[in-house]
């Protein structure tokens, strides 16, 4: 197929943990790539640190954006667009991001345009890199897993008018219960590769933990009744002594997150009507969730698109791509352009509580 190339946005990505630029064209096409990660600098913490995390963003982004426009062999001037993540995040390691967005945008005359972190993750299966799968029609449910956010999604096209959440977690995110359950443990931040590696070695029947939720038709989510069983089993006999001990905890505790992610996806896909599923976010790495998601849709006859993993966890070419749709759809921001801390997708479900009313505002 022929590919006509007009356009190249440049995107930036300073949400959260990981300082990247990419730059991307309207075909998703990633002409670069570049994600300097901090999870050194805050593992000692076994979390984030929101502070540590802007301050190191305002040393990585210069440089980041830098080799971005040199991988791509591009420069500045020959750029159609920027992208930069403006919600939802941390606020100060939104500002860094943000704040030279704008400022790069001013001194060349370049079209801004703010993305939703959370539309970057949803429409990050269309970008063409080695390994990419064929990007699925619209529309497609998608399950976004990742450290901060665990929903379900319909998806009719890739603007945010076209996105709705279907169901969320009522407390913690899937990569959250993966990284508490691996502190718990004493594996270290962050906790899903770990947990991934030792569950592979180990029997997933082992312990019986709970399926929170799965009764039903609900399409929400709670992760921490599972943590809580991981916390109490710690506290009344030890960590596991044995690395055999170790990987049957790690294995049944991943196949408890797993069933429920993967089967409540797949409810929702039917309750659509919709035969695409898409997984993403950073726990889309999950080698037992790729593995239990693709039967499933196999039994249901579904499609399921997984992207590759530098696409799934935190990256600037889906915002770049995510930013490209925008231009194409005539959008643009201008020097009023601001952050927030919250998603701008509508959400049906509220933390804590459970599901929003119908006709019930969103949060602001
Ligand atoms: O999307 P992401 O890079 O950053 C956020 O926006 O949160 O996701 C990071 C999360 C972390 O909680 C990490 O433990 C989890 O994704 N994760 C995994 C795996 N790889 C990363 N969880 C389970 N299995 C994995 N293989
Ligand atoms: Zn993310």
């Amino acid at each position: 197929m022929l590919l006509t190339m007009r356009m190249r946005v440049l995107g930036i990505e300073s949400s959260c943990d990981e300082t990247a630029a990419a730059v991307v064209d309207e075909h998703g096409l990633v002409l670069s790539d570049v994600v300097e990660s901090q999870i050194a600098l805050h593992a000692p913490w076994g979390g984030v640190v929101p502070e540590l995390a802007a301050r190191d963003h305002l040393r990585a982004i210069v440089p980041v954006v830098r080799a971005a426009l040199r991988d791509a062999g591009t420069e500045l001037d020959a750029l159609s667009g920027i992208a930069v993540t403006v919600r939802p995040g941390l606020a100060g390691a939104l500002l860094v991001g943000t704040l030279v967005a704008k400022t790069l945008s001013w001194s060349t005359g370049l079209p801004i345009v703010g993305v939703d972190h959370l539309v970057g993750h949803l429409l990050a299966v269309h970008l063409r890199r080695p390994g990419a799968p064929a990007p699925p029609p619209y529309p497609f449910v998608a399950l976004l897993a990742s450290g901060g956010h665990t929903a379900i999604y319909r998806v009719d096209g890739p603007l945010a008018a076209n996105i709705v959440e279907l169901g969320a977690t009522r407390d913690d995110a899937a990569g959250e219960a993966f990284d508490k359950v691996a502190k718990l443990l004493g594996l270290g931040y962050p906790g899903g590769p770990v947990v991934d590696r030792l569950a592979k070695e180990g029997n997933p029947r082992a312990h019986d933990l709970p399926l929170p939720m799965l009764a039903g038709d609900s399409l929400e989510f709670s992760f921490s009744g599972i943590k809580s069983w991981v916390a109490r089993h710690v506290a009344r006999e030890g960590r596991p002594a044995s690395p055999a001990a170790m990987a049957d905890l790690c294995a049944s505790f991943q196949r408890a997150v797993v069933e429920v992610l993967a089967r409540k996806t797949i409810r929702a896909a039917k309750a659509e009507g919709v035969s695409h599923v898409v997984l993403c976010g950073g726990v889309a790495a999950n080698r037992g969730l790729r593995e239990r998601a693709a039967a499933l849709c196999e039994k249901n006859g579904l499609v399921l698109s997984v992207p590759p993993i530098a696409s799934c966890t935190d990256n600037a070419a889906m915002i770049a791509y995510a930013g490209a749709m925008r231009l194409v759809a005539g959008e643009r921001d201008d020097a009023s352009l601001t952050t927030s801390t919250r998603t701008q997708l509508p959400r049906v479900t509220r933390k804590g509580r459970g599901r929003r009313d119908a006709g019930e505002r969103s949060d602001p």
